[in-house]
């Protein structure tokens, strides 16, 4: 398995729904390009035309609208696309990449927690993806402060909000898994505390990697 595509950087933010990750995302994004650095910041699902539309198919409506495995397969469209699109031309070009979730969101949502996916997730991603971030900085916090921290959304993208505070649990032991079997490229970083505090935490892994 080869990480990246081209010579840019491809970093990723990983972590459960409202750890704060869509904030960091930027700010990574806002201090690198301060920097002078070309930067491109993406997210998933979306991120290209037309993953954006096979987002709106994932992200609305009822929570068992779809199978697992359709949704498994609606992830890995709009992610090939995302990437055909997206993400290839700018690594290609040089530049660094920040994507607000990529294949681990699929590992971890669809993987571990409906069902005995895994298995599934990983061959689809081989055969469809191929490609995995040079750096994954997972957001860690848990649930209960993360959903006290979002009051209610309202741009009916709740679908996933709609699996429960159980559901979240699991999802964040998906993640903290991740870190353990993967830790050159994927990273925990401590969700607590102001922005600041969690943005400089961010800085000090990114430095780390070497990146
Ligand atoms: P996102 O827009 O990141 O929502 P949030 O900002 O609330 O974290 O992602 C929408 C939902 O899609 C989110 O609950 C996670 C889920 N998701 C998966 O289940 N699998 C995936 O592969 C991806 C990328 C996202």
């Amino acid at each position: 398995m080869t990480t990246s595509t081209g010579t840019g950087r491809f970093i990723s933010f990983e972590g459960i729904d409202g750890s704060g990750k869509s904030t960091q995302a930027r700010r990574l994004a806002a201090h690198l390009s301060a920097q002078g650095i070309d930067v491109v910041l993406t997210r998933e699902p979306g991120g290209s035309p037309g993953a954006e539309l096979i987002r709106a198919l994932l992200v609305e409506g009822e929570p068992d609208r779809w199978s697992a495995e359709t949704e498994l397969l609606l992830f890995t469209a709009a992610r090939r696309d995302h990437l055909e699109r997206t993400i290839r031309p700018a690594l290609a070009r040089g530049a660094t990449v920040i994507t607000d979730r990529f294949c681990d969101s699929t590992r971890v949502y669809q993987g571990t927690t409906r069902g005995d996916l895994a298995a599934t997730v990983d061959q689809l991603h081989d055969l469809m993806i191929g490609t995995k971030p040079d750096l994954t900085l997972v957001i860690d916090l848990d649930p209960t402060e993360a959903l006290a921290r979002t009051t209610r959304r309202q741009d009916g993208e709740d679908r996933f909000e709609e699996f429960g505070l159980g559901f979240q649990n699991k999802l964040r032991d998906g993640f903290l898994a991740l870190t353990q079997a993967e830790p050159t490229r994927v990273k925990r970083i401590d969700g607590t505390g102001t922005p600041d505090a969690i943005a400089a935490r961010i800085l000090a892994a990114f430095d780390l990697s070497g990146l």
